[in-house]
């Protein structure tokens, strides 16, 4: 009998659907035990968010400064961990960070095989990046990537996702999609299951190459890279700033986030279309870079 550990952290419940729909295949196989496991933060993190408190949770994202988070009750050894995780400001969520950086995390996942499953608005690239650099010095191989991302183009689910996350507002309103992963995208997400269910019982995990190529876990848009890069850059910047302003709740801090905010909304009226623009008339002369970054970030499952 294989045993795949599955470990995420949900606000909404949205991600936990997803990982729900990828690993009903396991359960209902009979050949695999399938724990899954949420990650609780030891101080929860509000859903929906006020609005001071959600940028508050900028800076010690960016920075992977992690949380404390709740051991996890574990019995047994696993042949494959599934590691659901949503991205925070172009990093992985805190309270995931804050498991990987734990004591227990580095017990657990030393040599072993990882699928990341990530589902988010549609900006996840630097977080995978980093999410790459946390599994490695832990030890563990990654072996897949799944990336499930907001319904809508980027320009509404700018509305769309902060709106559900500050109001728990999800509908559609105004010519604006509803908010969040359409749900047959994530009824979908069985495939990626009833792959690894295969897998499993040829004992694939055991080697080092992906298990869910060419299911298009991965859909990388070559035109939203450079977006952010550049956000990164600006959000290592901020944080620093706003770090340097306060503990976290301060007042101190929260001018300097109300200063933040009201330049990341003049940055996304002005800035972000002016260099989406940008993009699309450079992408004719970029496009063999592009491409490979396109590769190069949809690694190691591919589409
Ligand atoms: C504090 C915070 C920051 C977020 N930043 C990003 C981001 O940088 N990129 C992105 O694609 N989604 C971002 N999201 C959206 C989440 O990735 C995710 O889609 C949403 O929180 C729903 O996940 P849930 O399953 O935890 O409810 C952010 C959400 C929160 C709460």
């Amino acid at each position: 009998m294989k045993r795949v550990l599955v470990l995420y952290y949900s606000q909404s419940g949205q991600l936990r659907d997803v990982i729900d729909s990828i690993t009903t295949p396991l359960q209902d196989s009979g050949a695999i035990e399938c724990d899954c496991r949420a990650i609780k933060p030891v101080h929860p993190y509000p859903y929906p968010w006020p609005f001071y408190r959600f940028f508050d949770a900028f800076p010690e994202a960016v920075n992977l400064d992690g949380c404390d988070v709740e051991s996890i009750e574990l019995a047994k050894e696993y042949d494959l961990i599934i590691l659901g995780y949503t991205s925070w400001f172009l990093s992985p969520s805190i309270p995931v960070t804050g498991f990987l950086k734990s004591a227990q995390a580095r017990a657990l996942f030393k040599g072993k095989p990882v699928v990341t499953v990530i589902a988010c608005r549609d900006m996840w690239l630097i977080a995978q990046e980093k999410m790459k650099g946390m599994l490695k010095d832990l030890g563990a191989c990654l072996l897949d990537n799944v990336v499930l991302t907001d319904q809508g183009e980027s320009i509404y689910t700018f509305v769309t996702t902060p709106r559900w996350l500050l109001t728990g507002k999800k509908e559609a309103f105004w010519g604006f999609p509803q908010a969040g992963i359409a749900s047959e995208e994530i009824a979908a997400a069985s495939r990626f299951g009833e792959r690894l269910v295969l897998a499993l019982g040829d004992d694939r995990e055991r080697g080092y190459t992906p298990l869910l190529s060419k299911l298009n876990a991965v859909n990388v848009n070559g035109k939203l890279i450079a977006s952010e890069r550049i956000a990164h850059r600006s959000f290592l910047i901020w944080s620093r700033l706003i770090k340097r302003a306060g503990a976290p709740g301060s007042r101190g801090r929260n001018l300097v986030i109300t200063v933040y905010v009201v330049f990341l909304l003049s940055m996304i009226i002005t800035v972000v279309p002016l260099n989406i623009l940008l993009r699309k008339c450079l992408y004719p002369f970029r496009k063999d870079a592009i491409d490979k970054a396109v590769a190069d970030y949809e690694k190691p499952s591919g589409h």
